[in-house]
C-alpha cells in the first residue's frame, strides 16, 4: 500500500462535505436512457448496440470531413510531456520563476515567504488569455492570468515528506505555512511570441501576484451581512486573500473570473458548542483539516473565527489590465467549491455564467446578469456580477431539464427554512439548492458553451459513491469511475431560458472493457477515450477539447491530457489524444488564443505517486515520480504552462 498522495486524498476528503438531502435520485428510472433522437427517430431497436458504440456513430448518414485531422498521439505514461505530431508544446513558466520585479531566482533549498510572493505561484490551473489592446497582432501579445489551486508540501519543501491530520502537520512551520499561502492565488504575466515562442516580458507593469493574503472587497447580495463578519473585519466587507482556485473563466469585458474550490481544506478547529454555522460548514466539509494554517493564523481556527469561511467559496473578478485594481467576490454568483465560471453573452445582451460545484451528488449552477453587457463601454460593465439570478439545474428522465431559481422568498427559501434574506441563500447556496430539488451530479467540473452550436457541455468527472439505487437519466452509472459528459441544448437556443433539453454525450473509460459501459464512438481507437473529464475549452470553429484528472498508468493505461472530442455529425462521441502530461500531474488550464493558433496549457502536481499502482513508492522532493521540467537532480518537479503550436503555423489540431 502506498501513501495516499495529495491530491487523491483531497479528493477522499470531499467526502466530508457530501450532500445530504433526500433529494430523488430517479431510482426508478431505467439506467440506460436512450438518446432522444433515436426515441424520435423510432431507431429504439439499435439503443442497446448504440449504448455501447455510440449512437451517432449508428446514425452515420455520410462520411463528414474529418474536424480533428492532426495524428493521434499514442496514449501512454512516462517522465516526460509529449504532444501530437506537427506540434511543439514548450513550458513557459514555472512554479518559482520570476512574476514581479526584484524576484530572486528560484531556490528550492532556500524558499521564503517573500520570494515565493514575488514568484510564479504552485499547481497552475486555469489559464486565461488576454489579448493587448492595440497589439500588432492580439495572437501574439498579451496576458495570462494563471491560477495556482493548492499546494504539494511533500514535493515543494526538501526532507518534510506528506503534512496532514495524520502527521499532526509535525514538520510544518509558520514560514513553511506562509510560504505556502504566498504560492497560492493567482499570477498576470505578460507575454510576447517573439520569433515563433513565447515568452514572458520580465519586469512587466502588469505583472501582479495574488496570494491567499492579498486584500479583497466582497461585492453583491451577501457583502456586510453578518455571517461574514469577523474580528479583523467587523464590517463584513473586506477579506484578505483567494485559495484554492481551481478554473475560472474570462469576460467578454476583459477580467478574469477565479473560482474558489476546496476552501474546507484550510480550517481547522471547533465551533464554538450549539453555534449557528455548524450545519453550514458541515455541508461544506469544514473543516478540512488538510492544511496547518490555522495552527499558525486565528482566522483559520474556526474556534477563534467561526465566521472566516463563509468569506470564502465565491467567483473571484479581477482586472488583469489593473494591477492595483482590488479583487472582488462576486457573492450574487454562489457559495460552494466553484469549478469553473465559463460565460457566454446570452442573445438579449444579458452575461450567462456556468458553474460546477465539484463535490460528489452535488450540482449544476447558472448565473444570469441583470444587465446587458455594454460592448461599447468596459467600465460599465464593471460591477454587472453583482445583480442577476443564480439557478441550479434539475436534469429530467425524459431528457428535460430546468432551472430552478435560488431567489429568497421564492418556493422553499423562506424563514421557515432559516433563509431570512438573499445573503443567507448565498451564504448557504447548496441548502438552497437542495431545498429546490436540483439533481445530484456526478462531481460537476468544467461547465462550457459553445458559440458556434449553442450548445453547453458539462464535464462530471467521476462518482464511485454513487450506488445502483441511486443512478438517475444523468448520471447513469454507478460507481462511476470514469466520468461522463452531458451536453444541454437550451430552449429556442436561449441561454437565458428556464427550459433545456439534454443527453449524455459520451460515458468515458475504456470501450473494450463491455463491464465499463463506456459510449466513445466505434471511430475512437485504443489512444482517443479517456478517462475522468475535467476541465474544456471549445476553439475558434467550435471543436472541443477536454482535459483529464485521474488517468493514470495503473488506473486506465494513460497519463492525464488532452483529448479532441467530436460533439457533431457522423463523428459524434469520436475522442482523440492530443497531449501527454508527466507521470503524476493532471492538466488543467486548456484555453486557446483568439486565432487557435496558441493553445495554453497547464501542467499541476507532476511528480505525484500513482496510487493504482503497487510498485510506486510515496512521492517526496527527494524520490518524485519526475522532475519534469527541468530533470536536474538538484530540482524537484514544477507545475508549469506550456503553449501548444503548431509547427510552421496555423490553427492547433489541424
Ligand atoms: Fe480543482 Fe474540480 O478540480
Ligand atoms: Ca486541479
Ligand atoms: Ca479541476
Ligand atoms: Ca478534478
Amino acid at each position: 500500500m502506498t501513501a495516499l498522495n495529495r491530491s487523491q486524498a483531497a479528493e477522499a476528503a470531499e467526502d466530508d462535505g457530501s450532500n445530504g438531502s433526500d433529494n430523488p435520485t430517479l431510482a426508478a428510472v431505467v439506467a440506460a436512457r436512450f438518446n432522444r433522437r433515436d426515441l424520435l427517430r423510432g431507431t429504439l431497436a439499435v439503443g442497446a448496440i448504440s449504448a455501447v458504440v455510440g449512437p451517432r456513430a449508428l446514425a452515420a448518414a455520410e462520411p463528414a470531413a474529418n474536424p480533428f485531422p492532426f495524428v493521434e498521439l499514442p496514449a501512454g505514461s512516462d517522465e516526460r510531456h509529449h504532444v501530437a505530431a506537427g506540434h511543439d508544446a514548450e513550458v513557459l513558466i514555472r512554479w518559482g520563476d520570476p512574476v514581479l520585479p526584484g524576484a530572486p531566482a528560484f531556490d528550492p533549498r532556500r524558499q521564503t515567504p517573500e520570494a515565493q510572493s514575488k514568484q510564479f505561484g504552485y499547481n497552475n490551473d486555469f489559464i486565461g488569455y488576454f489579448p493587448m489592446p492595440g497589439a500588432a497582432d492580439p495572437a501574439q501579445h498579451g496576458l495570462l492570468a494563471v491560477n495556482h489551486e493548492y499546494t504539494n508540501e511533500e514535493l515543494m519543501f526538501p526532507g518534510l515528506g506528506r503534512q496532514d491530520g495524520k502527521t499532526a502537520f509535525a514538520g510544518m512551520s509558520r514560514d513553511l505555512v506562509d510560504i505556502e499561502m504566498a504560492a497560492h492565488g493567482g499570477s498576470v504575466i505578460e507575454v510576447r511570441r517573439v520569433d515563433g515562442r513565447w515568452q514572458v516580458v520580465p519586469d512587466s507593469r502588469y505583472a501582479r501576484r495574488i496570494t491567499a493574503t492579498t486584500p479583497m472587497e466582497i461585492t453583491g447580495p451577501a457583502a456586510g451581512s453578518e455571517r461574514l463578519r469577523t474580528k479583523a473585519d467587523p464590517d463584513g466587507r473586506r477579506v484578505h486573500g483567494m485559495i484554492n482556485n481551481c478554473a475560472g473563466g474570462t469576460t467578454p469585458w476583459g477580467t478574469w473570473l477565479t473560482c474558489e474550490e476546496n476552501i474546507n481544506y484550510y480550517f481547522q478547529g471547533k465551533l464554538p458548542e450549539g453555534h449557528g454555522e455548524a450545519r453550514n460548514h458541515k455541508r461544506l466539509g469544514i473543516p478540512g483539516n488538510l492544511y496547518a494554517w490555522g495552527r499558525f493564523h486565528d482566522r483559520f481556527d474556526l474556534g477563534a473565527e467561526p465566521n472566516e469561511p463563509n468569506r470564502f467559496g465565491w467567483v473571484v473578478e479581477i482586472d488583469p489590465f489593473d494591477p492595483n485594481a482590488v479583487p472582488k467576490k462576486r457573492t450574487a454568483m454562489g457559495r460552494f467549491k466553484h469549478e469553473g465560471a465559463a460565460g457566454i453573452v446570452a442573445k438579449d445582451g444579458r452575461y450567462v455564467v456556468f458553474q460546477g460545484d465539484d463535490e460528489r451528488f452535488d450540482y449544476v449552477y447558472r448565473f444570469v446578469t441583470e444587465a446587458k453587457v455594454d460592448t461599447a463601454d468596459r467600465q460599465a460593465n464593471r460591477d454587472i456580477l453583482d445583480r442577476g439570478t443564480l439557478s441550479v439545474a434539475r436534469f429530467d428522465a425524459d431528457g428535460r431539464g430546468t432551472w430552478l431559481p435560488l431567489v429568497f422568498g421564492q418556493g422553499p427559501l423562506t424563514p421557515e427554512n432559516g433563509f431570512r434574506d438573499q445573503a443567507d441563500v448565498l451564504v448557504e447556496t447548496r441548502r438552497a439548492a437542495d431545498l429546490v430539488g436540483a439533481t445530484k451530479m456526478d462531481r460537476p467540473e468544467d461547465v462550457e458553451a459553445n458559440p458556434k452550436t449553442g450548445k453547453v457541455y458539462v464535464m462530471l468527472t467521476n462518482n464511485v459513491r454513487r450506488k445502483a439505487d441511486q443512478v438517475d437519466a444523468a448520471n447513469p452509472r454507478p460507481d462511476n469511475r470514469f466520468g461522463h459528459i452531458v451536453e444541454i441544448t437550451p430552449d429556442s437556443g436561449e441561454h437565458t431560458a428556464p427550459g433545456f433539453a439534454w443527453e449524455v454525450l459520451v460515458r468515458c473509460g475504456d470501450p473494450a472493457i463491455a463491464a465499463v459501459g463506456a459510449t466513445f464512438s466505434s471511430a475512437t481507437t485504443k489512444d482517443g477515450w479517456f478517462g475522468m473529464p475535467d476541465n474544456c475549452a471549445v476553439d475558434g470553429l467550435g471543436r472541443l477539447w477536454i482535459s483529464t484528472d485521474g488517468n493514470s498508468a495503473g488506473r486506465t493505461g494513460r497519463t492525464d491530457g488532452i483529448w479532441a472530442m467530436e460533439t457533431e455529425g457522423p463523428g459524434r462521441g469520436t475522442g482523440k489524444h492530443f497531449f501527454q502530461v508527466p507521470t503524476g500531474a493532471e492538466m488543467c488550464g486548456p484555453y486557446f488564443t483568439p486565432d487557435d493558433t496558441t493553445f495554453f496549457v497547464a501542467v499541476q502536481h507532476p511528480g505525484e505517486a500513482d496510487e493504482e499502482d503497487p510498485k510506486a513508492e510515496p512521492a517526496t522532493f527527494e524520490k518524485p515520480a519526475t522532475r519534469w521540467p527541468d530533470f536536474d537532480p538538484n530540482l524537484p518537479p514544477r507545475p508549469a504552462v506550456v503553449t501548444i503550436t503548431k509547427r510552421g503555423g496555423g490553427r492547433v489540431g489541424t
